[in-house]
């Protein structure tokens, strides 16, 4: 096997292209779409996005120091591409998608999108400039779940809402599953 050589860029894929929300107190909500998006600590949870300063939801975070993670599902792709090729400077973006503004309890304005199964609040923690993006870390601060989605234990069939990820240019459905956490050294 040989592999080429490549000047530094980003490859790391596949990513979620997450739907954030956010919202200034009394005016019309947004939604950008951001692939740049991860969990980066379990307790307390925390995750981070990486927006463009020139975004117009940029400042919006920056200002109200919250926003809403809202995962993206097959149904809800094409609302995802459109609400990250199109700018909440000349367009609502929610009445555009057909999308729901939902209120997040532990936020003052950010809402989250009705229509996801799995929205998380979040409080922004630190704004870290990084070059082209700056890097908002938020703490999870609520989770909101869609019940139907549930089981009868509570759990919830992640699988079930359809995830979709963005790789390379493209958005997938998620595939087959290969084994659960913890298989390679499960006795048979
Ligand atoms: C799949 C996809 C992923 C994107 N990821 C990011 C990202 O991680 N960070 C970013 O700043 N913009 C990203 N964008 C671009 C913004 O979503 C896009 O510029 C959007 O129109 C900004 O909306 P706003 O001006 O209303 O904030 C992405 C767009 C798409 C389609």
């Amino acid at each position: 096997m040989s592999k080429a050589s490549w000047k530094p860029s980003n490859l790391l894929y596949p990513v979620p292209a997450v739907m954030v929300s956010c919202a200034r107190p009394g005016e019309r909500p947004n939604i950008i779409t951001v692939a740049w998006t991860g969990t980066v600590c379990s307790e307390p949870p925390m995750l981070s996005v990486s927006i463009t300063p020139k975004r117009f939801s940029h400042d919006i975070i920056r200002d109200t120091g919250e926003f809403v993670v809202n995962l993206t599902t097959e149904k809800l792709v094409r609302a995802a591409d459109f609400c990250g090729v199109r700018s909440g400077r000349d367009t609502d973006k929610f009445v555009a998608a057909g999308l729901t503004p939902e209120a997040a309890p532990h936020l003052s304005a950010a809402p989250a999108i009705l229509e996801s199964p799995v929205s998380l609040e979040c409080r922004v923690k630190e704004i870290i400039p990084l070059g082209s993006h700056d890097l908002f870390l938020g703490e999870i601060v609520g989770v909101l779940v869609d019940e139907s989605f549930l089981d009868g234990k509570g759990r919830l069939a992640l699988e079930k809402t359809g995830p979709a990820v963005y790789s390379h240019g493209f958005y997938y459905r998620l595939g087959k599953e290969l084994g659960r956490y913890g298989f390679s050294v499960k006795k048979k």
